[in-house]
């Protein structure tokens, strides 16, 4: 059964003592492809080298909401001259964070249109990062129109219709499965299994029953079990179906 992650920080120092081994583990797990999230200016060094490393990586270049202090043009060309290599396939993870708001709303709404347009321009996809941010996510989504993913979806069943509409995937990760999440089953129901990627997001958001614990690729199951109860479909329908999702998405 191939795993497909869509959104990972393999980089995250919550890997130093034991990458290289957690990385095979998954590989010796149904893991067949990751596509590992730059989020600081740092991470645009280390994410591409990891990629290098690992033949079942790819990466997605650019600067999350909560890293843009210090960032400036040449942060933004250096993006650019990322996504020329090949194991770039996405612009990625930029976006909205009103949740921790360690920039300016303008600051931050500023970086995104300005790395959504240079995906556009590249021709590739974006990875969103939406934390209390929905109603001006949408708006630059529905003013620039690019294609892409909204990475751990936090929306309501409203806003997956809209964001659906406009073409763009949902993120479906660890969250999903938390019994507090009160809008995951109705986002489930209005999202058809053809717009959906599996994600991890790790280190973070490890499923139930693992809450809590460090989270790596092959947990992703959980995540595809929990899918396959709402759609009534096999397991190994909903892992086929969201690994071509990727590739139609991210073009490999
Ligand atoms: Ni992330």
């Amino acid at each position: 059964m191939p795993i497909f992650d869509t959104h990972a920080h393999y980089d995250d120092e919550a890997f130093d003592a034991d990458r290289t081994a957690v990385l095979e583990h998954q590989k010796q797990n149904g893991v067949e492809f990751i596509l590992n999230c730059c989020a600081s200016l740092e991470s645009l060094t280390r994410v591409p080298q990891l990629a290098h490393e690992q033949d079942f990586m790819y990466f997605a270049a650019g600067l999350h909401p909560e890293n843009l202090e210090g960032a400036d043009d040449s942060a933004l060309q250096r993006i650019a001259s990322l996504l020329q290599d090949p194991k770039c396939l996405a612009v990625g993870e930029i976006g909205l964070d009103y949740y921790w708001n360690a920039s300016p709303k303008e600051v931050q709404i500023e970086w995104f249109r300005r790395q959504t347009v240079l995906a556009k321009q590249h021709g590739l996809p974006i990875v969103v990062h939406d934390r209390e941010a929905h109603g001006d996510t949408v708006a630059v989504l529905r003013e620039l129109r690019p294609r892409g993913v909204l990475h751990a979806f936090s929306g309501s069943a409203e806003m997956a219709k809209e964001v659906l509409a406009m073409g763009m995937y949902l993120g479906i990760g660890g969250a999903f499965t938390f019994k507090n999440n009160k809008k995951a089953p109705e986002v489930l129901a209005v999202t058809p299994l053809e717009r959906m990627l599996l994600e991890t997001d790790c280190p973070y958001l490890s499923p139930v029953p693992l809450r809590g614990k460090r989270n790596e690729s092959r947990n992703i199951l959980h995540v595809a079990e929990l899918i396959a109860a709402h759609k009534s479909v096999g397991l190994q329908e909903v892992l086929d179906v969201t690994a071509q999702n990727a590739r139609n998405l991210f073009g490999f």
